[in-house]
């Protein structure tokens, strides 16, 4: 039993599977909140210092104050910090002062507003749709230890296969078998290390899950072997939806067992996505989930050992009662003369077939014997979907660890997979976005996280490419990802190779340090990237940070996130030591005391700055670490002391 955390419970909580520890319960409401019952929400009034932290992935900085985050999984690739959306929900937050703080975790699977003073700048109210909540407040002296003690409560997060912390290319576009071995060969010829090529749905017959076009890829399993003898994983894209096809074996399992979603009627709901007409399974269902979870093994059997799960929220391109409602008021429209104003209200019901909030009302789950109706317990779906993928995994590919990460999620997925941070865009500010969500998702559990490198949407540029990746080699997830339609961006299509290749290399020299920290934060419950106000909390200076971040217990990073610049400015809360990489071999040095500093940064640099008396170990072919310097050797092997 924890006593350092009390519960507070509202209607009929779900066991949502987010917390894995008994808390004491307390009567009454969460301690410094108002409760307006009839509007059914929290109030708390913000002091005039206190930041908020967490939420996981959501737009905005790192101190979420000043805006409004609705927790409510969204398949929405078009976002910008405008948005309250985006495709997890992770309600754990921070609120800090600076001389006091607590932790809350709104327990509550259905939409959750938190309007962080953006309504009224002084307050802070909590809405759930629905109120059966269990509300946690979390005691603690710091940030770090209140994170600690909620991650405590919601357990250890996944830990992928070491490959994993390797470079991944992935396009959604690969057609062919020799489509994945052009990529792979190209990126050998260049001599830059990638671990992972990733299949998306055109792998499958028709984008029906578990299975592989026999034409486009004859021989998989030897295929996959083949890949795997060139130091390469295959991670094939899994989605939600169920192709509807007579004889397709897991539409036909799922339907004679009653494994799909259905709808207040009894029938199986007909939604759209990638294949077309789908039946959505019901993750919610014990059985049902074990059964999906099962069909991975046409994959694992065939060598596969890794996966990701997508459009879980679910993505809902529309359905099919829907449509036919669509349709009937586009007719009543032509009927009548249309005014301006009725050219927009047609223009609205023909622009929000997807995703349609009224779709999500329309589906039920059995979850523990109770039918559900989705939209209360719309962001376990994705978490769902996940957890049935890596329960499954034991049994179905024993002593075999999984790579496993998901699009949508909610906190208590991190123990079964890691997730992506979902379609972005080939912007800087999704750069930036990316080092911001970093934290927030590490407090949530989801240190295994990262974002589509180089941006999914839209067309990148090599210097956009080149920034994030000096980034991204920081994040447990390093994957580039595009969309089909965009420009190609593959390390090699761009001029500057061979600053890639120093990159990529620096990444893998890294993968001591990365993974080690990774490890420790996992079984410490600790972050493995932090806001510096979680550590420097004697200077207020650091409270408003957001474009470092302290990486393990080492260093901290401060990466370029703005087009044409060669530089930036840097606040240095202590004394350190500026390791300013251009490859793992070729770098200067530079102490700097505490205070501004401009830095210059080329395009092809990495800036990364020692904490005092801590070293960063980087390890190019089997390098060793000396006390207070970090030597690696290079492929004659030369030794190169750094510090
Ligand atoms: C979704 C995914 C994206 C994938 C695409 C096609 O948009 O988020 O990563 O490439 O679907 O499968």
């Amino acid at each position: 039993m924890i006593e350092y955390i009390r519960k507070y419970e509202f209607g009929e909580p779900y066991e949502t599977g987010a917390v894995i520890e008994e808390t004491v319960k307390t009567e009454g409401i969460p301690e410094g909140f108002r409760y307006d019952e009839e509007a059914g929400t929290f109030f708390y009034d913000l002091h005039e210092k206190d930041m908020i932290f967490g939420l996981g992935e959501t737009v905005r900085g790192i101190n979420k104050r000043g805006w409004i985050y609705v927790s409510n999984n969204s398949d929405d690739p078009a976002h910008d910090e405008n948005k309250t959306s985006l495709y997890a929900s992770q309600n754990f937050m921070i609120v800090d002062d600076g001389e006091r703080c607590f932790g809350l975790f709104v327990d509550n699977p259905g939409t959750v507003t938190f309007d962080i003073g953006y309504s009224t700048p002084g307050v802070m109210s909590i809405h759930p749709e629905y109120n059966d909540t269990s509300f946690y407040l979390v005691d603690g002296q710091t940030p770090l230890e209140i994170v600690g003690r909620f991650r405590r409560l919601i357990g250890a997060s996944y830990i992928p296969p070491k490959w994993a912390f390797g470079y991944g290319q992935s396009r959604w576009g690969y057609k062919t078998a020799d489509d994945i071995r052009e990529v792979a060969r190209r990126y050998k010829e260049l001599d830059i290390p990638i671990d992972m090529i990733y299949m998306d749905i055109d792998y499958m017959q028709d984008f029906k899950d578990f299975t592989v076009n026999p034409e486009r890829f004859p021989d998989f399993e030897d295929f996959v072997k083949e890949m795997r003898e060139e130091g390469i994983h295959l991670v094939p894209i899994i989605d939600a939806g169920v192709k509807i096809e007579d004889g397709y074996d897991v539409y036909e399992e799922g339907k004679a067992n009653g494994y799909f979603c259905k709808k207040e009627n009894g029938e199986d709901l007909v939604a759209a996505v990638w294949p077309g007409k789908v039946h959505f399974p019901d993750f919610l269902n014990d059985d049902a989930r074990r059964w999906f979870g099962k069909k991975y093994k046409v994959l694992t059997d065939a060598g596969i050992e890794g996966f990701w799960n997508d459009m879980n929220e679910p993505a809902i391109f529309y359905t099919e009662d829907h449509l036919k409602e669509v349709f009937e008021q586009v007719r009543d429209f032509e009927k009548k003369e249309l005014d301006i104003w009725g050219f927009f209200d047609f223009k609205d019901v023909v622009g929000s077939i997807a995703n349609n909030p009224e779709d999500y009302r329309r589906f039920y789950h059995d979850f523990n014997g109770r039918k559900v109706r989705h939209d209360r317990v719309h962001n376990l779906y994705g978490f769902y979907m996940t957890r049935s993928a890596s329960e499954s995994f034991e049994k179905i590919a024993p002593g075999k660890e999984i790579l496993m990460f998901s699009r949508a999620s909610y906190t208590g997925m991190h123990r079964y997979g890691g997730v992506w941070t979902g379609d972005n865009t080939s912007r800087w500010s999704h750069l930036l976005m990316n080092i911001q969500m970093m934290p927030a998702l590490g407090m949530n559990g989801f240190l295994f996280s990262g974002a589509d490198i180089g941006g999914f949407g839209g067309n990148t540029t090599e210097d956009l490419m080149m920034r994030w990746i000096e980034f991204g080699i920081f994040t447990p997830l390093f994957r580039n990802h595009s969309a089909l339609g965009t420009r190609d961006q593959e390390l090699y299509r761009f001029d500057k190779t061979e600053d890639f290749r120093n990159l990529i290399k620096l990444r893998y020299a890294l993968i001591p340090y990365i993974y080690s920290e990774f490890i420790k934060a996992v079984e410490t419950y600790d972050m493995y990237m932090k806001p510096l106000w979680f550590e420097y909390r004697n200077d207020d200076r650091c409270r408003e940070v957001e474009d470092q971040l302290l990486v393990g217990d080492s260093i901290m990073i401060a990466p370029v996130y703005e087009q044409n610049k060669t530089g930036r400015y840097v606040y240095l809360p202590e004394k350190m030591k500026l390791v300013r990489f251009r490859s793992c071999e070729d770098c200067d040095t530079e102490i700097l005391d505490k205070g501004d500093h401009y830095v210059s940064a080329a395009l092809n640099e990495v800036l990364v700055f020692i904490r005092p008396g801590k070293e960063l170990s980087l390890d190019v072919n089997g390098g060793e670490r000396r006390d207070g310097s970090f030597v690696h050797t290079n492929d004659s092997g030369t030794a190169i002391t750094v510090i």
